[in-house]
């Protein structure tokens, strides 16, 4: 065998060996740990729902911001701790809802109804309204 098809074949293997056991496991899905520092405009057209009481958005895909009351954001991981759907919010009863499974998180994280049981990560929303802009860090 030579150099060439010695690395071919064991690039394959790998590829093998990942596809079965690269998966993540169901009921095991950890909040997003990497740290989180961005800032959002909200006169970005991106984030205008925002401006809205009740309302939220997907930053990235790396954090949820929801408007939960007047000048006060909560921002949590996007991704049900279930088994990682994304989340929205849901301003009636102030939580944070998983379309798949129907887990629901409260504005601390906390899971509230499973079957998640682990809860999201919560970041820090600063909200200056002096150049109209969140900064989410975590
Ligand atoms: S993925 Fe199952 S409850 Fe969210």
């Amino acid at each position: 065998m030579n150099r060439k098809v010695f690395f071919q074949t064991a690039l394959a293997g790998i590829g093998v060996i990942c596809a079965v056991g690269c998966e993540s496991k169901a009921d095991d899905m950890t909040p997003d740990s990497d740290v989180l520092d961005l800032t959002i405009q909200l006169d970005d057209a991106r984030y205008k729902d925002l401006v809205k009481q009740g309302f939220y958005v997907v930053v990235e895909n790396r954090v949820v911001v929801a408007h939960v009351q007047p000048s006060q954001y909560v921002a949590v991981s996007p991704k049900c701790t279930h088994e990682g759907t994304t989340l929205a919010y849901n301003a009636a009863s102030k939580t944070f809802v998983c379309s798949l499974d129907q887990s629901r998180y409260d504005l601390t994280g906390k899971v509230v109804n499973g079957p998640a049981t682990k809860p999201l990560t919560v970041y820090s929303v600063a909200n200056d309204e002096k150049s109209n802009s969140l900064r989410i860090k975590g």
